[in-house]
């Protein structure tokens, strides 16, 4: 697959992917990354690894439409080919015509286990200080298709980890984060082999 990813943070997942591209774990190419921050850490590491990086913010962009915004975004991708989507850490709003024109292309990762805790603040630490406050004893991953509806897309796959009495947000978000790592990169593999399918509404692994 000809991968772009969208992150706006400090890139951790997206190093991941880039590693096990190196590692020739994954047989894809990441050859954009957008963001919306030129400073993150994300950017340091496209530009590290000679990725091509398009920073396309509204603070760059103040005055245009909706929909030429979105141009903005399906330009870009156009110019490198681009299959399929992989959102790590990207904090802002997708724009609808390009949800639609990759739709089943484009996924994302959410620090606990949707349908619960997500959406608006869901996000950072806030996700796990939410996740121990509520007295959970499980918390874990989902990675999900990207719809036009904020961490509701069709779930793809899920794993769990323990929620220990002695944690917290910062603990239990480095147990999350090292689950994310190893398990979103099994994904892209499983898309890759073109083994993830919808039956039914449902999203099946074969
Ligand atoms: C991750 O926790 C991911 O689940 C969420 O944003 C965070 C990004 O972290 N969507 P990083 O920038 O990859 O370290």
């Amino acid at each position: 697959m000809n991968i772009c990813v969208f992150a706006s943070g400090t890139g951790t997942n997206f190093e991941a992917i880039v590693n096990s591209i190196k590692k020739g774990y994954l047989s894809s190419k990441i050859s954009l990354l957008i963001t919306n921050n030129s400073n993150s850490g994300a950017a340091a590491i496209a530009s590290r690894n000679n990725i091509h990086l398009h920073h396309i913010s509204r603070k760059i962009f103040p005055d245009i439409s909706d929909l030429e915004y979105s141009e903005k975004f399906l330009s870009s991708m156009n110019k490198f080919n681009i299959d399929f989507i992989v959102l790590a850490g990207y904090m802002k709003k997708i724009p609808d015509e390009v949800i639609s024109k990759f739709r089943k292309r484009i996924i994302n990762i959410h620090p606990a286990l949707l349908p619960s805790f997500g959406g608006k603040d869901m996000y950072g630490t806030n996700v796990h200080k939410a996740v121990i406050e509520s007295g959970m004893k499980v918390s874990g991953i989902t990675i999900h298709f990207v719809d036009e509806v904020y961490d509701e897309g069709k779930i793809i796959f899920q794993h769990c980890c323990e929620v220990n009495y002695d944690d917290d947000e910062f603990s239990l978000q480095e147990k999350v984060k090292k689950l994310e790592h190893k398990y979103y990169t099994e994904i892209i593999k499983k898309f890759e082999e073109g083994k993830v399918s919808v039956v039914n509404g449902r999203v099946v692994i074969n």
